[in-house]
Formats: C-alpha cells, sequence, structure tokens
C-alpha cells in the first residue's frame, strides 16, 4: 500500500539483503519512523513493545527474527523459537509460522539453516500479501451489494486490521480498499480503540493515506450509529478462529457484535488460513487472553499543539486499571468470515468445507 504515492510494505528485506526493516508504529501517526532490526532480540522487543502489532505482521516479522538467529547461530534455533513464541500469547499466526521455520530448519545442517530461513520468512510474508489480497476481492462482493442497494457504503471497523496490521492490504481493510478503488462511495468509521488507540492512530492514518473517507469515533459511539441507520456492515480483523468460528479480536469487538445484533447490521470477521486455529473448540474458554499494564489505560499519549509528543494521566491518582487486551465473540454473533477461499459461515463444517486440509 502506499504513503504519499511510495508502495510500501509492513516489513521487508533492507538492501543489504539481510537487515529486516519495519515501521515503529508507537511512532504513527505523528511520525513516519523506519526501523532496522538486526538480531532477533530485537525482533522479539519490536513484537513485544508493538512497534509491530496485528496477528499476520507478528508472525511475519517473528519469522524474520528467526533468519536472523539462524545468520548469528544456527545452533540457538529452539532457544529462539521458545523465546519468540512467548512475546505475545493471544493472535495463533506467530505459533504459525514459528513452527514454519521450526519445519523446514529442524533437520537442516546448521551452515543451511540462515538462508532457508531467509527464504521462509519472504515465502511466509509474501503468502500473507497474496493471502490478504485475495480476502480483498472475496469481500468486496459485500459492499457491492450494498452500494447497489443504497448507493453508498458506511463500514464501522475495530482495532486495526489493514495494511499496517499484515503484510501487505489488510484482513478487514482489505475490500474497503479494493471498493474504494472501484469507486464504490464508501465511507468507514473508525472505533478509535481504547486503550492503544490502534483505530484513531492506525487505521485512520491508513486510509487518510490511501484517500478513503473515514470518520474517528469513540469506541461507544457504534451502537447509537447502528440505531440510527447509519452502519451498513461490520468488518473486523481477528487474532485467532477456533475450529467453531469464535473470534478473538481487540477487546470491544464483542460489544460490537452485541450491538451489531440487537440491530439487524451483518457482522463479518475477515481472515487468512494463519489465523484459523483448529485445536481450539470453546474460544471463551480457551483462547489466552493478553493482559496488557494498565498503565495503557491510566494513560495517554498525543501530540501537543507544538508538536511533541507527550504521555498525559488521565485516571484519578490511586486508581488501578485493568487492561485484556483481546475479547471472544462467540460464533452464533458472527454473519460469516472472508477468508483467501471465499466466505463461509463461522461454524465448524463451513471451515471444514473450505480448509479440509485442516480436519
Ligand atoms: O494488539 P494488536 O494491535 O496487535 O491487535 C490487533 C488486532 O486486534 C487486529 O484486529 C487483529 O490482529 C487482526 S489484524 C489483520
Amino acid at each position: 500500500m502506499k504513503i504519499n504515492g511510495v508502495a510500501y510494505r509492513s516489513v521487508w528485506l533492507d538492501a543489504d539483503g539481510w537487515g529486516v526493516r519495519i515501521f515503529d508504529q508507537t511512532k504513527l501517526p505523528w511520525m513516519v519512523e523506519e526501523l532496522r532490526l538486526t538480531t532477533w532480540q530485537e525482533a522479539a522487543h519490536a513484537i513485544r513493545s508493538m512497534q509491530v502489532r496485528g496477528a499476520p505482521l507478528i508472525g511475519a516479522v517473528a519469522a524474520y527474527g528467526v533468519a536472523l538467529a539462524m545468520r548469528e547461530d544456527a545452533g540457538q534455533l529452539d532457544a529462539v523459537l521458545e523465546a519468540l513464541a512467548e512475546t505475545r500469547p493471544t493472535a495463533i499466526n506467530l505459533r504459525w509460522a514459528l513452527d514454519r521455520q521450526r519445519a523446514k530448519l529442524h533437520n537442516l545442517p546448521a551452515e543451511a539453516r540462515a538462508a532457508a530461513a531467509y527464504a521462509e520468512a519472504a515465502a511466509i510474508a509474501d503468502d500473507d500479501a497474496e493471502t490478504c489480497r485475495r480476502i480483498g476481492e472475496n469481500g468486496l462482493p459485500l459492499l457491492q451489494e450494498i452500494a447497489a442497494k443504497k448507493g453508498r457504503v458506511n463500514v464501522l471497523t475495530h482495532c486495526n486490521a489493514g495494511w499496517l496490521a499484515t503484510v501487505d492490504w489488510g484482513t478487514a481493510l482489505a475490500p474497503i480498499y479494493m471498493a474504494h478503488d472501484a469507486g464504490l462511495d464508501v465511507h468507514v468509521w473508525v472505533d478509535e480503540t481504547r486503550p492503544r488507540n490502534q483505530g484513531a492512530a492506525l487505521t485512520a492514518f491508513e486510509l487518510g493515506a490511501h484517500g478513503v473517507k473515514h470518520t474517528v469515533i469513540a469506541d461507544n459511539a457504534g451502537g447509537h450509529y447502528m440505531q440510527h441507520g447509519e452502519v451498513d456492515i461490520v468488518i473486523v480483523g481477528t487474532d485467532r478462529v477456533t475450529r467453531t468460528g469464535d473470534v478473538a479480536n481487540k477487546i470491544g469487538t464483542y460489544l460490537k457484535a452485541l450491538a451489531a445484533r440487537d440491530n439487524g447490521v451483518p457482522f463479518w470477521v475477515a481472515l487468512p488460513h494463519s489465523t484459523l486455529d483448529m485445536r481450539v473448540r470453546d474460544g471463551v474458554a480457551e483462547i489466552p487472553i493478553e493482559e496488557r499494564s494498565g498503565t495503557e489505560v491510566t494513560e495517554l499519549t498525543g501530540r501537543t499543539a507544538d508538536g511533541r509528543i507527550e504521555t498525559v494521566r488521565v485516571v484519578a491518582a490511586g486508581s488501578e486499571a485493568a487492561n485484556p487486551a483481546f475479547d471472544v465473540t462467540p460464533a452464533r454473533l458472527v454473519t460469516g468470515l472472508i477468508t483467501e477461499r471465499g466466505r463461509c459461515a463461522a461454524d465448524e463444517a463451513s471451515l471444514l468445507a473450505l480448509y479440509p486440509e485442516k480436519a
């Protein structure tokens, strides 16, 4: 996708062919700053500190982290796989990418591992970009159908499931980019997505850079707009989808699904194959939910009028804060899933019909 007319991916190899480049997403939208990662520890730090985030991108950066580690010392494969797996718990794409590296590398002699790890990381990144493009193609008809009836489409999305969360295109935002590029009159309600504001900071930045009409709203405003017919469809991304179609995504997604059901608004979830976890049946009971620092709730960071980036406390001194980073939307609230293989209902039979090899 493009920033100021220049095409970027969210992770790419540096000109020297081994350093790994990312955007520091903790600096967006105030600064578009590239970072060069040269060790697996830097890759792990980038994931843990959310310089990169979003389920598919976490997987791709972890895969490049393995490549950096193999370049340094191919004997540390198992320890590095284990350490990278610990960086964030909820998105299954992380484990999926590390499992791919493990399968590729563990039987190779030490001297062959670095080249193979780089090749596998590049394959994972290319796979994600192409997968997301297809998710866009498979989601586009939903928006075309609404536009054909109403002349325009109002989409609501939560968190950031755009190209900054993947290698390119995004998941939930891919159909929106395609609709925009096809000339549809599309407008996006962007949930700000407290506490880290991925919607306000990242989704709004992306959509703006691409020229897509959008409005940032407080997280609690979505239900109101649904009640007044201002939301035609909700599309969100996900960090893990269970065998039965339960959906883990950014905290607050569940409340949007409840409001959507109450108002007859279709609630769609976009995902790549790497987000499916067929070992899990009951998402609420079994998916580990990341608990993050309460300071993300008690503090806010922003830019002052004179251009300084500052963090301020917004909660009364002495009050404690809890900060679960994700929630689980039960399959019964999900209208359907948009995948690279097509759309399907959020249930076991439909998922197995699309992905028989995962049975
Ligand atoms: O905590 P984050 O910013 O990594 O959370 C990201 C999300 O919840 C996204 O919606 C999800 O990873 C899907 S990204 C295509």
